[in-house]
C-alpha cells in the first residue's frame, strides 16, 4: 500500500520542473574538454547550446543556431579570437556580439545590434563548466574537499544516459541493487536489505549516514572500495549529490554526481572523484575505471526503466507505490523535490 495517497498531493507538471531546473546551475562540459579555442554543443533542458573558450580562458554559452540562417554555431571555431560561424562567416566575441559580417560592403552597426547571440550565464567550478538558463538565486553547493589542494581531485568522463535525470538520481540513492545491478563489480554478496539508516532534512535537501559492511566480490579480491566504511550521501536540490566514504583507517573519498538534463528522458552524468591525502587503497585512475564500470552498470539499469523519467507523481513503477526499505532514500529525494518545487525552487 502507497505511504503516500496521491490523492493528497497536489498534481505538479513536467513543464514546472523544466522551469524550476532552468533556474538552476547545470554542468555541460569538464572544464578540461573546452580548452582556449574549443568550441562544443551541448543539449540543456531541450535548449540547444554552443559552448566556447575564448584565448584569455573566458567562457561563452549562448544558443547554438546563427541568428543569420540557423547554422549551428558548435561546429564553428575560434579564428583570430572570435567564434566564427562554419555558413557564411559571421563572428562573435565572449559577450556574444557580433563583430563581422564577411557579405556587408560596409560595417552596418544596425544589423551588427540586431546579431546580439542569445547568451547565458556560465562558469566554471570543480572542474565543470556550468550554465544557468534563467537567472536566479541559486548557487552551486560548497564541497571544501574538491579544492583543496592536499586532496586528490579526480574528473570522471561524462556518461550519457537514455534515461531522465530523476532516473539517475533515484539509483544514485539506492540501496538495494547492489547484489543484483553489481554483482560483477561490488559483488554478489551485497546485503539487499538496507544498513541502519539516518536521514537528516536540510533546507537544500537532505542527507543519509549509514554504515556500510564489507561487500564481497567472486570475480576480484575484496579491495579497500569494497570494505567495510560510513557512508553520508548528501542531495543538495535539485540534483547534485555526493558521497562520503569514510574507512575505518582514517582514509577519504568524496564523490560527486551531478545528471544534467539533456532532454525530458535523457541526461548527461557529470562526475568527480576526491581522495583524502596519502589514500591506503588502489591508485586514483583504477578508482576511476572501477566507479566507470559500477556507473556503467546503473546506467544501464536506468536504461531499462519504464517510463524514462521518473513521473513526478505517485504512481506504480515511479515512485510512492510498492515502496519497500530500500526505496526509502529514493523517496526521500522524491517528496523533498515535490518541497522544492512547490515552495517556488529556486525564484
Ligand atoms: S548561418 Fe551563420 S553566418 Fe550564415
Ligand atoms: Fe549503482
Amino acid at each position: 500500500m502507497s505511504d503516500f495517497p496521491p490523492t493528497v498531493l497536489p498534481l505538479l507538471t513536467e513543464e514546472t520542473a523544466l522551469n524550476a531546473l532552468r533556474r538552476t546551475w547545470q554542468p555541460v562540459a569538464n572544464a578540461a574538454a573546452v580548452p582556449p579555442g574549443g568550441v562544443m554543443g551541448y543539449t540543456l533542458l531541450n535548449t540547444e547550446l554552443v559552448i566556447a573558450r575564448f584565448a584569455d580562458g573566458s567562457l561563452l554559452a549562448a544558443d547554438v543556431a546563427c541568428p543569420h540562417k540557423g547554422a549551428r554555431l558548435s561546429a564553428g571555431c575560434i579564428r583570430d579570437g572570435q567564434l566564427m560561424c562554419p555558413y557564411h562567416g559571421w563572428r562573435f566575441n565572449a559577450e556574444g556580439d557580433c563583430l563581422s559580417i564577411p557579405s556587408l560592403l560596409e560595417p552596418n552597426a544596425d544589423k551588427l545590434a540586431l546579431s546580439h547571440l542569445r547568451t547565458y550565464e556560465v562558469r566554471q567550478r570543480y572542474g565543470f563548466i556550468w550554465v544557468k538558463l534563467v537567472a536566479s538565486r541559486h548557487g552551486l553547493p560548497a564541497v571544501p574537499e574538491f579544492e583543496d589542494e592536499r586532496w586528490t581531485y579526480l574528473m570522471g568522463p561524462p556518461m550519457k544516459f537514455a534515461a531522465g535525470w530523476r532516473r539517475e538520481v533515484e539509483n544514485y540513492l539506492d540501496m538495494s541493487h547492489f547484489a543484483f545491478a553489481h554483482s560483477a563489480t561490488l559483488g554478489q554478496a551485497a546485503d539487499p536489505r538496507i544498513p541502519d539508516m539516518k536521514i537528516t532534512l536540510h533546507e537544500d535537501g537532505f542527507q543519509m549516514d549509514a554504515p556500510f559492511p564489507a561487500l564481497q566480490s567472486t570475480h576480484e579480491m575484496p579491495g579497500k572500495l569494497q570494505s567495510t566504511h560510513h557512508r553520508r550521501q548528501r542531495c543538495h536540490l535539485p540534483n547534485f549529490t555526493t558521497i562520503r566514504q569514510s574507512f575505518p583507517d582514517g582514509d577519504e573519498r568524496v564523490l560527486v554526481h551531478v545528471p544534467s538534463p539533456n532532454t525530458g528522458e535523457s541526461c548527461t552524468v557529470f562526475w568527480s572523484l576526491a581522495i583524502s591525502p596519502g589514500f591506503r587503497g588502489p591508485p586514483p585512475e583504477q578508482q576511476i575505471e572501477f566507479a566507470v564500470r559500477v556507473l556503467d552498470e546503473d546506467r544501464q539499469m536506468c536504461e531499462l526503466q519504464i517510463p524514462r523519467e521518473v513521473p513526478l507523481n505517485p504512481s506504480r513503477g515511479g515512485w510512492g507505490v510498492l515502496v519497500m526499505p530500500g526505496d526509502t532514500l529514493a523517496t526521500t529525494f522524491q517528496k523533498q523535490f515535490r518541497r522544492w518545487l512547490t515552495a517556488g525552487a529556486t525564484v
